[in-house]
């Protein structure tokens, strides 16, 4: 169990890094950008913007469910999670912007545009717990928000097997604008029901369980 879980962890901190650091390719103007992306209405400047802010969110995603991190260095836990707020507004925002001027059509811009808008709830609503110090809640709405992040991950995935199947790259395109973050979302609220029958009263993991209602210090002052 140990080890599954731990080779979950290297092979989510390994997917995440690679996309990220692939990705921010586009800040410095190298390699090409592919057709599909560069007939979106608003690349410019949107999708500098977006890259730069996503992609740090991406990088930094996997740091922030290391246990060792938020109970070793708290400080650094905070610190690094006002960073990543940062990076999912910016890159929600521009995601949005860019959502909308997809070359793929309303399909496209109704699966990314709704992902960004659940994105920038999700992350809202796990800033807003902290800030008032409800840690379990905190740690539900962080987790939807991660498996968001990932979709950069999953989206990569299913391009590259889209080849591979008998139907046509915009048909194919269009479904990943909703496969690549829902089936995430469906998977991110089993887990945290899990936990939640594992630990009733709280939407923590189990370990992480203190009284219900017992409250971890606001982020204030941090
Ligand atoms: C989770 C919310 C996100 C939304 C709503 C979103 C939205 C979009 C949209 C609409 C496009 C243009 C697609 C088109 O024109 O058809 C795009 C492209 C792109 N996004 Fe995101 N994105 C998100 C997350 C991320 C993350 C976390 C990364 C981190 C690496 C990322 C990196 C990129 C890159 C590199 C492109 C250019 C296309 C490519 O090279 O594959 N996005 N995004």
């Amino acid at each position: 169990m140990a080890f599954k879980r731990r080779s979950l962890g290297v092979l989510n901190v390994v997917s995440c890094a690679l996309v990220a650091l692939v990705s921010f390719r586009y800040l410095f103007g190298l390699g090409p950008v592919p057709p599909s992306i560069s007939q979106n209405a608003f690349a410019d400047p949107w999708l500098v913007l977006h890259v730069a802010g996503a992609a740090t969110a991406l990088l930094l995603s996997p740091l922030q469910l290391f246990p060792q991190l938020r109970t070793r260095a708290p400080r650094w836990h905070r610190w690094l999670g006002r960073v990543y707020m940062l990076g999912c507004t910016v890159g929600g925002v521009s995601g949005a912007v860019l959502a909308w001027g997809s070359a793929a059509g309303p399909v496209a811009t109704a699966g990314f545009g709704s992902l960004a808008f659940v994105w920038l709830y999700t992350t809202t609503a796990g800033w807003w717990h902290a800030a008032r110090g409800r840690i379990f809640q905190h740690r539900a709405w962080m987790v939807r928000s991660f498996s968001l992040t990932y979709a950069a991950v999953t989206l990569r995935v299913y391009l590259a097997i889209l080849p591979a199947l008998p139907i046509a790259f915009l048909d194919g395109y269009r479904a990943i604008a909703f496969l690549c973050w829902v089936p995430n979302l469906v998977i991110a609220e089993l887990l945290i029901r899990r936990w939640r029958w594992a630990s009733p009263g709280t939407a923590g993991a189990p370990g992480m369980a203190s009284p219900p209602g017992q409250m971890a210090p606001p982020l204030r002052g941090s």
